[in-house]
C-alpha cells in the first residue's frame, strides 16, 4: 500500500477518476467520515430547511418577502453579484463550494424553531439543480409558484426590456415567441429563455425524480396576488412552522400599487420595488393565441401532474384553459 502527500494524492485520484472532478456537495454532518475531517469551527446548521425554487416572474419576490416577515423564518443574505439571489445549485457558483453557500445564511439562534430558507428563481428549470439540491438537502421542502405560462413569458419579456436587453428591445413579444429555426441566434436564444421555464410539468418531474411529492408545494401565483393571507397560512402549514404569524395584521392591499404590501406603521405600507408589478401594455392577441396553442399539451400534462400530487384547488386559470380544450 502506497500513499502520497495530499495534493499529489488528489492529483493522482483525479487522473484515475476524471468524472469525479465535478463535485457533488453533501451535508458533511450526514456522514461520519466527512464529519471527522470537518473543522470544529464549522457547523452544519447554516443550511436551508426549505427552498423557493421559482420560476422567475411568478411572484417569487413577494413570497420571499412575506416569508421573511415571519419572526422564525430567516432568509438568505442577498448576493450582490447574482441579482440578489444566491443561485448556488444552478450554475457556476456551485463550484465555489459549501462554505461559500453557507456564508449566505445567518447562524440560527435556535436550530429547532428557526427556519432558514433560500429563494433562487432560476433553480426551477435548471437541469442540474434538482440533483445537486437533493444531494445537499435531501430533507428540504420545495416551494414553487406558477401562473399561466404565457403570462409568465410576457412578464419575463417585459423584464428583459426594462433591463435594456438589446434583443428584447429590437423585437416584439410576438416576434420573440414565434421565432423559428431561421431566426438570428440571439432571437432564438431569447425565445428559449422566455418560453422554457413555462414547461412546468417537465421541470417539476425532474424535481420529483429526487424529492418525494410530499416535499413539494406548488402554489398558484394568482392566489398569492389576490389572497396572500390565506396562501401564507397554507405555506406555514406545509413547512410545519409554529407559532403561526398573523399575516392578516401585516399585509394590506395598496390600491395605488395594485398589490398587497407589507404594513409598516399605522396605515403605511411598504411595497415591493418598481421592478415588481410593472405597468406595461396588454399582450397582443395574436401572441396570446399562439402561446395558448404552444402551451396546450404542457398544461394538460401539468393538470395530470397536479391531480397525481393531490394539489388542490387546481388554479382557476388552468381550469379555464382546460375547459377551452375540451
Ligand atoms: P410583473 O412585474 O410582470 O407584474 P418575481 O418576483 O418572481 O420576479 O415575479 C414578479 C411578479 O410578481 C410581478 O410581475 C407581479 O405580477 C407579481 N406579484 C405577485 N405579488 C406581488 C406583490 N405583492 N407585489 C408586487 N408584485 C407581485
Amino acid at each position: 500500500l502506497q500513499s502520497l502527500p495530499p495534493m499529489q494524492f488528489a492529483n493522482k485520484y483525479f487522473e484515475m477518476f476524471p468524472e469525479d472532478e465535478d463535485p457533488i456537495w453533501q451535508n458533511p454532518c450526514d456522514d461520519e467520515r466527512h464529519l471527522a475531517i470537518w473543522s470544529k469551527n464549522k457547523t452544519c446548521n447554516r443550511l436551508p430547511r426549505f427552498l423557493v425554487i421559482g420560476p422567475q416572474k411568478t411572484g417569487t419576490t413577494a413570497l420571499y418577502t412575506f416569508l421573511a416577515m415571519h419572526p422564525a423564518i430567516l432568509s438568505n443574505y442577498q448576493s450582490k453579484t447574482t441579482f440578489e439571489e444566491v443561485q448556488f445549485f444552478n450554475g457556476n457558483n456551485y463550484y465555489k463550494g459549501l462554505d461559500w453557500y453557507m456564508e449566505f445564511f445567518p447562524l440560527p439562534p435556535n436550530t429547532t424553531s428557526n427556519f432558514l430558507f433560500e429563494k433562487s428563481a432560476n433553480y426551477f428549470d435548471s437541469e442540474l439543480a434538482p440533483m445537486r439540491a437533493y444531494a445537499l438537502l435531501p430533507q428540504a421542502k420545495l416551494i414553487c409558484i406558477i401562473i399561466h405560462p404565457a403570462k409568465r413569458a410576457y412578464s419575463w419579456y417585459q423584464h428583459m426590456r426594462a433591463h435594456g436587453d438589446q434583443t428584447a428591445m429590437t423585437y416584439t413579444f410576438y416576434e420573440v415567441v414565434t421565432a423559428g429555426q431561421d431566426a438570428p441566434r440571439n432571437l432564438q436564444e431569447l425565445r428559449e429563455r422566455c418560453l422554457k421555464p413555462g414547461l412546468y410539468s417537465t421541470h417539476l418531474e425532474r424535481w420529483l425524480e429526487f424529492y418525494k411529492p410530499k416535499q413539494l408545494m406548488i402554489l398558484d401565483g394568482e392566489a398569492l396576488k389576490g389572497d396572500p393571507v390565506s396562501l401564507m397560512s397554507k405555506v406555514e402549514k406545509f413547512i410545519h412552522i409554529e407559532p403561526r404569524f398573523d399575516y392578516n395584521q401585516s399585509l394590506r392591499y395598496n390600491p395605488k400599487k395594485g398589490f398587497y404590501c407589507q404594513l409598516v406603521q399605522g396605515d403605511r405600507t411598504k411595497c415591493l420595488g418598481r421592478s415588481k408589478g410593472r405597468v406595461y401594455p396588454p399582450m397582443e392577441l395574436k401572441a396570446e393565441k399562439f402561446l395558448k396553442l404552444f402551451y396546450r399539451r404542457h398544461l394538460v400534462a401539468l393538470s395530470k401532474l397536479l391531480l397525481r400530487l393531490g394539489t388542490t384547488p387546481i388554479p382557476d386559470w388552468l381550469q379555464e384553459e382546460l375547459s377551452e380544450f375540451l
